[in-house]
């Protein structure tokens, strides 16, 4: 199997689901995609959300744009099965499409639709080779209106090894809460050996926030920063100029 299709398997879906609370800072990592999206002077009206997952960074802009259109994009198909569920109130707005955007022909049906004012990933196009990567930043830029704005939050390589170390700590921490709240019985060690021996983990190419937003600036993108950072996630990204 290759790597990244392991998000393919219901139960590393459902795992992912039910620790998601344990990433550090998460909640807040929407909260400041959400701050840069409301500098517009425009409501967002189309937005994407690749690789989506359930759905989490769609919900947080339908939240505040309730009218706006959406694309939901993964080629997991149980993933998008947890976000047509999550997201069926707002279903007549919303397009679930299967898509493998490693591949640069995903590019190409998204053309089909009309552009977007924003495209956010979450944790996700890590997944992909370094070489990849760019031409996905450039592929995204293409499919921005003027003044849409790329965000990406994303699981970065850290610059230390103590960073690396206080993000693995914070994760089995978290882990090891929800399983106590949950009633369950194994042992802090247990959860940290399940999360240092995970499947998924092959699947992570990590690269530093600081080369993928040089790219983001050779792109064309503007306002390009690194808008947070906690341990080996960031929330990064720029506006298509207008
Ligand atoms: C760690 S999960 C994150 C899900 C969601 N964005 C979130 O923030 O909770 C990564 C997601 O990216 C999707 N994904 C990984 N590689 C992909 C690819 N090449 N094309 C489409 N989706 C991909 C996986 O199926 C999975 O749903």
């Amino acid at each position: 199997m290759v790597t990244d299709e392991i998000w393919k398997l219901p139960a590393i879906v459902s795992r992912f689901l039910s620790y998601r609370a344990a990433i550090p800072l998460a909640q807040e990592q929407i909260g400041i995609m959400m701050s840069i999206l409301k500098v517009r002077s425009r409501p967002v009206e189309k937005f994407l959300d690749l690789g989506c997952g359930d759905g989490i960074l769609g919900a947080a802009i339908l939240g505040t744009y309730p009218n706006s259109r959406g694309v939901l994009a993964d080629f997991s198909e149980p993933m998008l099965e947890e976000a047509r569920e999550q997201l069926k109130e707002y279903a007549g707005q919303l397009a679930f499409e299967n898509l493998d955007y490693g591949d640069p022909a995903w590019v190409n049906r998204m053309q089909a639709e009309d552009p977007f004012d924003a495209i956010v990933s979450g944790y996700s196009i890590h997944h992909q080779p370094d070489a990849r990567k760019r031409p996905i930043y450039e592929e995204i830029f293409s499919l921005l209106k003027p003044g849409g704005w790329f965000i990406n939050i994303e699981h970065i390589a850290a610059s230390s090894q103590l960073a690396v170390d206080l993000f693995n700590q914070h994760i089995i921490d978290g882990r090891y809460a929800i399983e106590k709240a949950n009633g369950g019985g194994r042992t802090r060690q247990e959860i940290s050996d399940v999360f240092m021996n995970r499947p998924d983990r092959e699947a992570n190419i990590l690269l530093p926030v600081e080369t993928q937003c040089s790219w983001l600036n050779e792109i064309g993108y503007e306002e390009v920063d690194c808008y947070f950072r906690v341990y080996e996630l960031a929330v990064f990204g720029g506006r298509r100029p207008e």
